[in-house]
């Protein structure tokens, strides 16, 4: 399991000071999505999550996972993350950092893998457990040949 804290090197998608620099690291992201659990409002399942996502311009957008007493009202702490940036107007998804609280990775479930999708196939997903070990994805293998605008275009006849 990779829990890498050395600094990550700037790649496409990733914010740079100007100077070809990172300007956080991932594990730094991963840090923002541990410590959003504590936001989290989860008294039906007991299971924190928190998020953060990091956009083009270098904003962070946090989210936690946000349950109801009418269980599919809750929400996942991906997309209230994703919901803030693109409410804000962000359209431009760098990387998001998942945190949950269990020994496993927390991956994100089917339905914020298709909502995101929508926005950045290809986004770059790091996936944490309750001590910050973390491992990353893309989301194009996580939702494999996934359903987006593209498919809803008619064939001729
Ligand atoms: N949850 C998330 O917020 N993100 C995930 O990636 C997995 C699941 C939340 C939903 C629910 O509030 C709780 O975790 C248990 O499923």
């Amino acid at each position: 399991m990779e829990n890498t804290i050395s600094f990550i090197p700037a790649r496409p998608n990733w914010p740079e000071n100007g100077e070809g620099e990172a300007i956080m690291t991932e594990h730094e992201l991963v840090v923002l999505a541990l410590n959003m659990r504590e936001r989290a409002y989860a008294p039906y399942s007991g299971f924190r999550v928190g998020a953060a996502l990091l956009c083009g311009d270098g904003t962070v957008y946090t989210g936690c996972n946000l349950e109801s007493a009418s269980y599919p009202c809750g929400l996942c702490a991906e997309r209230v993350a994703a919901a803030k940036a693109l409410s804000e107007g962000r359209r431009d998804f760098g990387v998001l950092a998942v945190a949950g609280s269990a020994k496993e990775l927390c991956t994100p479930c089917g339905l914020c893998r298709q909502f995101l999708f929508e926005f950045t196939p290809q986004l770059r997903i790091l996936c944490a457990n309750d001590v910050g070990m973390w491992k990353a994805y893309d989301l194009h293998a996580l939702l494999a040949e996934g359903f987006g605008g593209a498919s809803l275009s008619m064939g001729t006849e």
